[in-house]
């Protein structure tokens, strides 16, 4: 085979610079290397994955397949070959130097071939070179698998038979800023998103504090923005069903209708699909169960803001119940609930405990209050 060299032209662009908090790599993945497990980083950042390239590096020359990723020291470079002939790229990144703050630097890499261009966002964290899953596969030509219960994915090709070959499985573990020896408490907030999602993720992102939002369909599907700010500042985004309908009045087909139309709406918004619902009225049975393949999560502490529409007593529910796993019940429909997480996020900071997601708790505790499956 005829050896194909491309020429490559590459600059970096330096946009912006944001101060990021101080533990960036959000997310752990972990992957079988051999008989080795293997564990590194990864961030995701607007619903898309991003991996160290040493990372993927360290993946791909260790797979099945004939991909090999080396460094070029002296020319700050990186070569990326399939088959010894497929692509060879190169780059040279923008370095953060002399920063007391993490930064993320956003550069652009264009990489330039006889057939194809291609303009690549990458970031550099740390000193460390980020790269987006999916362009690294376009360059490859590698297609991906995701498994949202599992959370993982499945890096594959066509081998030279055509056949569907399977590369790697990645599978990405929860955020591990979690600190487990400190208590913790997971705020959840149903039926939204509204007009007042938005002071509620203020408040939020000031403490720099995580909630879960379990979302409606009718509602997702209007408040697109408000789901991707949700994603974009590390909250999570649960799945409340479409209509929220009472399911242990509804059909099978019905009851996965109800949950498969939300998942699809906030991953056509944000990339990611939820991984956990919370029926409406906190009402199931096994039924309901049997019917739903996610995890499924009520609460333990129901603040009653619905009710009373009242700040105070939102507020003194939640902070008179204080207690280490807590799972606290609230709606982002009413203002006078973002009212009460104004005083609520600061306090309960101020007593030692952690904001967590529901995830975040499940894997720092197990399983948690309120979990039904
Ligand atoms: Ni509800």
């Amino acid at each position: 085979m005829i050896k194909k060299i491309f020429a490559v032209i590459f600059f970096c662009l330096l946009f912006t610079s944001a101060v990021w908090a101080d533990t960036v790599e959000r997310y752990q993945g972990k992957s079988q290397l051999d008989d080795n497990t293997v564990y590194f980083d990864l961030f995701n950042f607007r619903g898309t994955n991003y991996f160290s390239l040493r990372d993927i590096a360290a993946l791909l020359n260790n797979s099945e397949g004939s991909f090999s990723m080396e460094y070029d020291n002296e020319n700050n470079a990186v070569i990326i070959n399939r088959n010894e002939e497929y692509v060879s790229t190169g780059t040279e990144f923008k370095k953060s130097i002399g920063k007391k703050k993490t930064k993320r630097e956003s550069c652009i890499l264009n990489v330039k071939s006889e057939n194809t261009d291609f303009a690549l966002k990458t970031y550099n964290i740390n000193n460390r070179n980020y790269i987006a899953l999916r362009d690294i596969c376009q360059i490859l030509e590698l297609n991906t698998k995701w498994d949202a219960n599992t959370k993982t994915i499945t890096l594959w090709y066509y081998d030279d038979m055509g056949e569907e070959t399977d590369i790697c499985n990645i599978t990405v573990l929860p955020p591990v800023i979690v600190d487990k020896s400190k208590p913790m408490v997971a705020l959840t907030f149903d039926d939204g998103p509204s007009v007042n999602t938005g002071r509620i993720l203020d408040t939020l992102e000031k403490y720099n504090g995580v909630a879960t939002f379990f979302v409606t369909g009718y509602n997702a599907s209007k408040y697109g923005d408000t789901l991707r700010r949700i994603v974009d500042e590390e909250s999570q985004i649960g799945n409340h069903t479409y209509g929220h309908l009472r399911l242990t009045s509804l059909s099978a087909g019905e009851i996965q209708s109800q949950v498969n139309r939300v998942q699809e709406i906030v991953a056509s918004a944000t990339g990611v699909y939820p991984t956990v619902v919370r029926p409406p009225y906190g009402s199931y049975n096994d039924f309901v169960k049997a019917n739903i393949n996610l995890r499924m999560l009520n609460w333990n502490v129901d603040t009653l803001d619905w009710k009373t529409r009242n700040a105070q007593s939102t507020y003194e529910e939640v902070i008179n119940t204080l207690s280490d796993g807590n799972v606290i019940l609230m709606h982002d429909l009413y203002s006078q609930t973002a009212d009460a997480v104004d005083k609520i996020v600061p306090e309960i900071i101020n007593r030692g405990y952690q904001l967590v997601t529901v995830d975040q708790l499940i894997y720092a505790k197990g399983t948690i209050k309120g979990q039904i499956k």
